[in-house]
């Protein structure tokens, strides 16, 4: 099986900083599965995220779309967008439309779709977040919770096979983060793939089938839940003890 997309040897390094903040990183990611990204701040998870989604470019190595390089071109970018969709950190930097409808509607007409097309996956994406009812109002008035819902409709729209998901599910009150879980679940058992970076142990534990460990830009290890969780070193990578509830 080929990956839906791969990172071979990547390293990254922003201009203003003298430490990469991603190191010779090799990751594959398959169809059909949940992925968590752990770590520290600073550990490089946004990075990742932005280097999948060809919003940074490697310096070093390369990224794959299923087995061909992905080209820094319009066209070759274009089709990176077709595939996977990135959800990121601070929504207030994904919006910036003046409606929630024009908003959501940006990603489907900039893939080409028509305005038929596009109204259609508008309107479901809308429902999957439950941002039916914001669609008429302003993004900026927005509470963040609604911002967040409306920047993963947005992702959604474009019907990615892979979504990035960058902590976008903390500032999210219990039913909208169960409903965004279940839209997730509903990607994956469509054969797509989620690879969402959080902080939030209990849900990596309950939720993800693999887990990717992220340290000072390395990846630590890339295992089951389970296998972390009964490794005391990679624990202490993420954080301190008493924060792994959960525990078997
Ligand atoms: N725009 C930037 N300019 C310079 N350095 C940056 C920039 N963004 C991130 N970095 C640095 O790159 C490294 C990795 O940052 P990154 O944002 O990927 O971490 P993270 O794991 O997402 O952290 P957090 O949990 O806080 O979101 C850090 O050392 C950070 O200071
Ligand atoms: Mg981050």
């Amino acid at each position: 099986m080929t990956a839906v997309v791969a990172l071979e040897d990547v390293s990254y390094c922003f201009p203003t900083s003298s430490q990469p903040a991603l190191a010779d990183v090799s990751l594959r990611i398959d169809a059909g599965r949940r992925i968590v990204v752990l770590g520290r701040n600073g550990a490089g998870k946004s990075t990742l995220l932005l280097i999948m989604a060809g919003l940074l470019r490697p310096q070093r190595g390369r990224l794959y779309l299923g087995a061909t390089p992905v080209a820094y071109s319009r066209q070759g970018l274009r089709r990176l967008r077709q595939t996977v969709g990135l959800v990121m950190q601070s929504p207030d930097e994904q919006l910036f439309s003046a409606s929630v409808w024009q908003d959501i509607s940006f990603g489907p007409l900039n893939l080409g779709l028509s305005d038929a097309e596009a109204r259609q996956a508008v309107t479901e994406a809308a429902a999957m977040c439950d941002v039916t009812d914001l669609l008429d109002r302003p993004t900026h008035a927005l509470s963040s919770g609604q911002k967040a819902r409306v920047a993963l409709a947005g992702v959604l729209a474009m019907r990615p096979r892979c979504i990035l998901v960058d902590e976008t599910t903390s500032g999210l009150d219990a039913w909208a983060r169960q409903q965004v879980m279940q839209v997730f679940d509903r990607l994956v058992a469509q054969g797509g793939t989620v690879v969402l970076a959080t902080h939030d142990l209990a849900l990596a534990r309950r939720w993800a089938d693999l887990v990717v460990v992220l340290h000072e830009g390395r990846v630590m290890t890339v295992a089951p839940p389970a296998q972390v969780w009964a490794d005391p070193e990679l624990r202490m990578l993420i954080a301190p003890s008493e924060f792994w509830y959960g525990d078997e």
